[in-house]
């Protein structure tokens, strides 16, 4: 692959927010004759590669999908083994994580996760909350309708016991997600040539701008993520409005 010059990326212009769906592990590994559980493993030397790699540009928030509600439906060894490289990639991570003032935070349903799991994570969530130059966000047990769901379930909740005054307003709703305080990814890449959102960031990406690659997840390199934002920085975001308002 031609290399991308880091150079060529506009810093003014910047997404604040990435968000990734890695995906593309299983067919990885499947093209090496390997369990998928061989795909998931060198996934995790991607997502170290580019945490960094966005860390370094300046980028403040990388939320990536790691587990969906739906993946529960996988094979049961699949599902244990999941969980298990998390714990293990969490605590060989968590120095690196502190070196790189990296945060890690996490959306999704965690009470439905292995004890270990949460533990692990609570343990990295609670060690890195003091750093600042990026937001790690890690989706585990997440997906967009749950979400949605659950806010509008507490909402009912909370205008019947009279803390909430209805109608609430989009930024009243989206406090009540599990992105709140977060801003919306202004780039979603999703990696193994699928071209569909899986049930992530619905109401957060109404506006994103999205970059499909056909690279699966374990071949994505720094030069792939600078490639999208290069393409992001190509892109004109009209926001409704028409390209020649947008010169004025
Ligand atoms: C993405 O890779 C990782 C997770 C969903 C955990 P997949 O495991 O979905 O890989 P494919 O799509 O089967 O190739
Ligand atoms: C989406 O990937 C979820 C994650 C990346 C964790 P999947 O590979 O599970 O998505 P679908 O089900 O094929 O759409
Ligand atoms: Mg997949």
């Amino acid at each position: 692959m031609e290399t991308t010059n880091l150079l060529e990326i506009n810093k003014e212009n910047l997404p604040q927010h990435i968000a990734i769906i890695m995906d593309g592990n299983g067919r990885w590994a499947k093209q090496r004759g390997m369990p998928r559980l061989f795909g998931h493993r060198h996934g995790v030397k991607t997502v170290r590669e580019i945490a960094e790699a966005s860390a370094e540009l300046g980028i403040k928030y990388l939320t990536l999908y790691a587990f969906s509600t739906e993946n529960w439906s996988r094979p049961e060894l699949e599902v244990k083994g999941l969980m298990s490289l998390l714990v293990e990639t969490l605590k060989i991570e968590l120095n690196a994580l502190k070196k790189n003032k990296i945060r890690l935070r996490a959306i999704g349903d965690l009470s439905q996760l292995p004890e270990k799991t949460q533990q692990a994570l609570l343990m990295g969530m609670d060690e890195t909350t003091e750093n600042n130059r990026m937001d790690l966000i890690l989706a585990l047990n997440y997906s967009s309708r749950w979400e949605i769901m659950l806010a509008v379930n507490q909402i009912a909740q909370d205008s019947k016991s009279g803390s909430l005054q209805l109608p609430l307003d989009e930024a009243g709703f989206s406090n009540y997600l599990s992105t709140r305080g977060i801003p919306d990814p202004e780039l979603m890449i999703r990696t193994s040539g699928e071209y569909r959102i899986s049930n992530f960031l619905l109401w957060q990406s109404a506006y994103t701008e999205f970059h499909f690659t056909s690279v699966f997840w374990p071949d994505f390199t720094k030069q792939h993520l600078y490639q999208a934002i290069l393409d992001y920085q190509g892109r004109q975001r009209r926001f409704g409005k028409t390209a020649e308002q947008l010169k004025i």
